[in-house]
């Protein structure tokens, strides 16, 4: 049987995080980020496991946290890092929502947030915009391709995109047991 977690996908900056701790809110479902179980797993940020290990080794926490979440989790909400995607047991996951963006539209709203430089030193793959926009065209089908939903959520408020989350999935995550 699917797993009832919900995985939020899509490219860096758009807005996992904050669409997380709003469906958090407004659902008090139980909620984790797979790039902070790999930095508090590894004692260390995701820039300088970049640095020190390079990102094949990132990519192989990644596996380890989706093999984790595969056999453990479950009636949970899961953002995850732009390129978590590419595990291949993915689907295995619980039901997938991309939050897609334009790339304007990404970069936007990095520029607008009082933490715009954190923003974008943190992440090794927005060091160079013209790369950055190549992965960000290469990854487009593909979150499109792996998603059961898709939220367009460059023209909705925070709390239009929960509402559309949670109706799209069908269902509520809470978990009842904790
Ligand atoms: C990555 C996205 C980052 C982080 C790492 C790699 C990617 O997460 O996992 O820097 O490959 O797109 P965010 O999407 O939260 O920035």
């Amino acid at each position: 049987m699917k797993k009832n977690n919900i995985i939020l996908i899509g490219f860096m900056g758009v807005g996992k995080g904050t669409i997380a701790r709003a469906v958090v809110k407004s659902q008090g479902v139980f909620a984790v980020d797979t790039d902070d179980l790999i930095e508090s797993m590894q004692n260390q940020k995701i820039k300088k496991i970049f640095e020190k290990e390079g990102e094949p080794y990132f990519r192989e926490l990644e596996q380890k946290c989706a093999n984790w979440i595969e056999a453990n989790v479950d009636n949970t909400l899961i953002s995850t890092g732009g390129g978590f995607f590419m595990r291949p047991n993915i689907k295995n996951l619980g039901h997938i929502v991309y939050l897609k963006s334009s790339f304007e539209g990404i970069l936007k709203r990095i520029k607008k947030s009082p933490n715009a430089s954190s923003k974008l030193k943190k992440r090794p793959l927005l060091k160079d915009m013209k790369k950055a926009k190549e992965l960000y065209d290469k990854r487009v089908p593909q979150y499109e391709a792996i998603a059961d939903l898709v939220v367009d959520v460059e023209h909705k408020s925070l709390q239009e995109i929960v509402d559309f989350i949670i109706q799209g999935v069908g269902h509520d995550c809470k978990n009842d047991k904790i």
